[in-house]
């Protein structure tokens, strides 16, 4: 039997307010979790955002939706065939940490929004990832109307009309809406199949300069190691364009805070690629989809408990600018998200926190006016003109989604 290939080809973030089951939908499709820190330290490549890969299946000759699965076998015996890897990015629900949210989201090709058919919607959750993913432009969703199994039919009637309500006039207006039991595994092959049809595989254009968005980074030694045995630092997250293989040269952007004569700036890193991981596996190439690990010859050190996440990785000398300031275009929200309260113009002096692909970084407004700004960052970011940017600002102990920005210079 020839080997399948496995590496994902495709990121689907599992968007939703806590506890409606994400990680529940994710174990039926996938039958794996990686919730566990100590494993992911192991596999030294899990971002923070938690993922697995599920394998969506069809079995021949059988009428849509009921072709859809998971298993390897059909329910005839027969053998499934293999349609596509999907790759689950997990935003966490637990807490509001939009800016976890919205790193992820820019690794997302589309995207799952689970709400529970037991609760009014929207919650605040399911409110602010909506506004999330139309933020950052992941027109690609499914709604799994999640939990059908613990309410009657006329709630649940109810529950689908109050999600149509609340998708109008959004990015997920069209979305559609697949009633569901994650628990109890009913509609699997409705889900799967809306996702087949809704989150196409991103065409790729072959040859492009490789791009890699790093969410996380580790020294993956155990204390003690000797220096014959040291492995170089492993840097995670997901390549967005081009390709890279085990031996390739490789440039990270903004790279390292260097200190000469009193004064400092950013260098740019570069390294080679030393092994390759996606999914569990080692392998000798990578193209886009799923989440992947690279070995560098870097000083461990560097890459240390994510001090290389939100950095950009790539073919040496195509990767965009580093900044440590920017001028961008702003659109503010109508209302602060998760709060009632109208947005109020940016003002000048005031702190950002601004989400530029995976980077997180604080900014200071050094100029305002009313539709764009210029910010002073703590930590330059390395992004392109076009770039999108959510844009946070502190209101109470929290920072709260204001709006959008779109990097001009
Ligand atoms: P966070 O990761 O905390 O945001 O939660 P989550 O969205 O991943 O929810 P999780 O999958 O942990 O589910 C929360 C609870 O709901 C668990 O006790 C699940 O067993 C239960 N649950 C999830 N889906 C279903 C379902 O379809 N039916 C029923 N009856 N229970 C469900």
């Amino acid at each position: 039997m020839t080997q399948e290939t496995t590496q994902p080809e495709v990121n689907i973030g599992l968007v939703g307010h806590v506890d409606h089951g994400k990680t529940t939908l994710v174990q039926a499709l996938s039958g794996s979790w990686t919730d566990q820190h100590s494993e992911e330290m192991k596999r030294g490549i899990s971002i923070r955002l938690g993922y697995a890969d599920a394998t969506f299946r069809q079995c021949p000759g059988v009428e849509e939706p009921d072709c859809y699965t998971v298993e390897e076998e059909c329910e005839d015996g027969t053998p499934s065939e293999r349609l596509r890897t999907v790759s689950f990015v997990d935003a966490p629900g637990h807490e509001t940490l939009m800016a976890t949210m919205l790193a992820g989201a820019s690794l997302m090709d589309g995207a799952v929004l689970v709400i529970s058919a037991t609760e009014d919607v929207p919650q605040s959750q399911t409110e602010e990832h909506l506004m999330a993913l139309d933020i950052i432009g992941i027109e690609n969703i499914v709604i799994a109307q999640n939990k059908v199994d613990l309410v009657d039919r006329d709630r649940a009637v109810d529950n689908y009309e109050q999600i149509q309500e609340f998708v109008e006039g959004t990015v997920a207006e069209d979305a559609p809406i697949v009633p569901i039991s994650a628990q109890q595994e009913v509609n699997m092959d409705l889900l799967i199949g809306a996702i087949e049809e809704t989150i196409p595989t991103p065409e790729r254009t072959e040859g492009e300069d490789a791009r890699m968005y790093v969410a996380r980074s580790f020294d993956i030694n155990r204390p003690g190691t000797t220096w014959e045995n040291l492995s170089g630092g492993v840097i995670g997250g997901s390549l967005v364009d081009g390709e890279f293989e085990n031996g390739d040269d490789i440039q990270l952007r903004p790279g390292r805070e260097v200190d000469e004569e009193g004064q400092t700036e950013w260098r740019s890193i570069e390294t080679s690629i030393r092994s390759l991981q996606a999914g569990s596996e080692n392998v000798d190439s990578v193209t886009p989809g799923g989440l992947i690990g690279v070995g560098t010859g870097l000083d461990p050190s560097f890459a240390k408990g994510d001090a290389l996440g939100g950095q950009v990785a790539g073919t040496p000398g195509s990767l965009p600018p580093t900044r440590e300031a920017f001028e961008m275009d702003v659109e503010l929200l109508d209302r602060v998200v998760g709060e009632n309260d109208e947005v109020e113009e940016i003002s000048t002096g005031e702190p950002l926190m601004l989400t530029v692909g995976t980077a997180t970084t604080v900014g200071a407004v050094t100029s305002a006016r009313s539709g764009e700004c210029e910010v002073k960052l703590k930590r330059p970011v390395c992004a392109p003109a076009g770039a999108k940017i959510a844009i946070n600002r502190r209101v109470g102990a929290r920072w709260r989604l204001i709006g959008v920005g779109t990097l001009t210079e």
